[in-house]
């Protein structure tokens, strides 16, 4: 067998010729695929505003500035995730409040993230960044519920989830980063994610106002609006002479600090043209977690199984199991790569200095002691799920 990785992505000849046709045309960058992308991306989750940026750290930076987040506020997050989701909160100088998560869904316990805000005087904590871990929707609508009662914002992680919903309380599809309980999502297109730009990210909201802060922010904070010029026209014009029925063509303002966090056009067209396969793509990872969910059923070597969830995005599967380092050894010598998502954010030496330490997210970690990620990718064959299956049953027969 080839080697089989966790994740991977496809490229089509389709995707290829996209880029190719943008490679031959007047715009690298900033030209009219990126607002192509951001309106067809926004059309897919079902939100009103999307705005395409470099990956998606570059999305938590940026939502996190949009947020205004300053230097000292605490922000609640889930220690079960890519550390980017903590970062972006140190980026702006806050404090980064771990908690808990649940042991079955593997999300941020809501309960618990209750029972911090009600242990702390009200004004304590100033946002929260649930993480759609493994492609798994987080219920927002009822930490919106929380967030409300504190005063928090909610920025969404989906970079695990994009094609992924949790049932509202009346019934409906929510999708992931739709912005109705959220204030912004954010997206990476990272090729193990579910479409890629070779690196690139997203971020979503319904806010018009944080919308175009974002536009602002992702080009240095430069302006070309008129309307908010804070210099005057005199000014603008220069010595040559000020005439007063318009503002010169080149002239722009830089109003705030802002960053170059823009995505190319040639890497908008491959997202455009790996969008139009996004529902296929998931549609294929859920029979793929079907398969593996039928075949792990019952077996005492499993603790516990990503399973069969309803509106799963299934970015990756998990197993927990007894003996995960031998299973991961065993994999590896057939040319199956597994991986581990992740080891607990709380424990990395960088969060370690702020008095963070073992056993102070006992469930996180007990997870991270027997967690496994298996193959999980659109284009793994049928032969290569059943290699693997077989492969981990030979590993606990033996
Ligand atoms: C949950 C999560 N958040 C944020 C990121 C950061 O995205 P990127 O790698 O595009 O910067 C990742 C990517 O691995 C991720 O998995």
């Amino acid at each position: 067998m080839d080697l089989i990785p966790y994740g991977k992505q496809q490229i089509t000849d389709e995707d290829i010729q996209t880029v190719v046709n943008v490679l031959k045309s007047n715009f690298l960058t900033q030209g009219p695929k990126i607002f192509e992308f951001e309106e067809a991306f926004a059309k897919y989750i079902g939100c009103n505003y999307a705005v395409a940026v470099s990956n998606g750290t570059a999305a938590l930076h940026l939502s996190v500035l949009a947020l205004d987040l300053i230097s000292g506020e605490k922000v609640i997050t889930t220690p079960i995730t890519f550390a980017a989701s903590a970062n972006c909160i140190k980026y702006s100088n806050g404090e980064v409040v771990f908690s808990d998560i649940d042991p079955n869904s593997y999300l941020l316990d809501i309960k618990k993230v209750r029972s911090l805000l009600e242990n702390a005087p009200k004004g304590t904590y100033s946002g929260i960044i649930p993480v759609d871990f493994a492609g798994r929707a987080i219920n927002l609508e009822e930490l919106k519920v929380l967030a409300d009662e504190y005063n928090l914002w909610i920025i969404e992680d989906a970079c695990h989830a994009p094609g992924g919903y949790f049932i509202d309380s009346t019934g409906k599809k929510q999708y992931c980063g739709n912005g109705k309980f959220a204030d912004l999502a954010i997206f990476s297109f990272h090729p193990v994610k579910h479409i890629t730009t070779g690196e690139g990210g997203m971020i979503t909201t319904n806010s018009k106002e944080l919308y175009e802060r974002l536009l602002f922010l992702r080009t240095h904070g430069i302006t070309r609006k008129t309307q908010i010029f804070k210099n005057s026209q005199e000014f603008a014009f220069g010595e040559i002479g000020f005439n007063d029925n318009e503002w010169p063509g080149w002239y722009m303002e830089m109003q705030e600090l802002g960053y170059n966090y823009r995505l190319t056009d040639f890497q908008a067209a491959l997202g455009i043209s790996q969008l139009n396969r996004a529902i296929e793509g998931v549609n294929k990872r859920r029979l793929i977690s079907k398969k593996y969910f039928e075949a792990f059923n019952g077996k005492t070597y499993v603790k516990r199984q990503s399973g069969e969830i309803e509106g799963h995005a299934y970015h990756l599967y998990i197993i927990e199991v007894e003996n995960r380092l031998g299973l991961y050894n065993y994999l590896k010598q057939n040319n199956i790569h597994a991986q581990v998502h992740y080891i607990p954010c709380h424990l990395m030496p960088y969060y370690q200095q702020f008095g963070w330490k073992k056993g102070d997210l006992p469930i996180a970690e007990k997870y991270y002691n027997g967690c496994i990620s298996l193959p999980m990718y659109p284009t793994l064959t049928n032969d290569e799920q059943n290699f693997v299956i077989d492969k981990i049953e030979e590993f606990y027969n033996a």
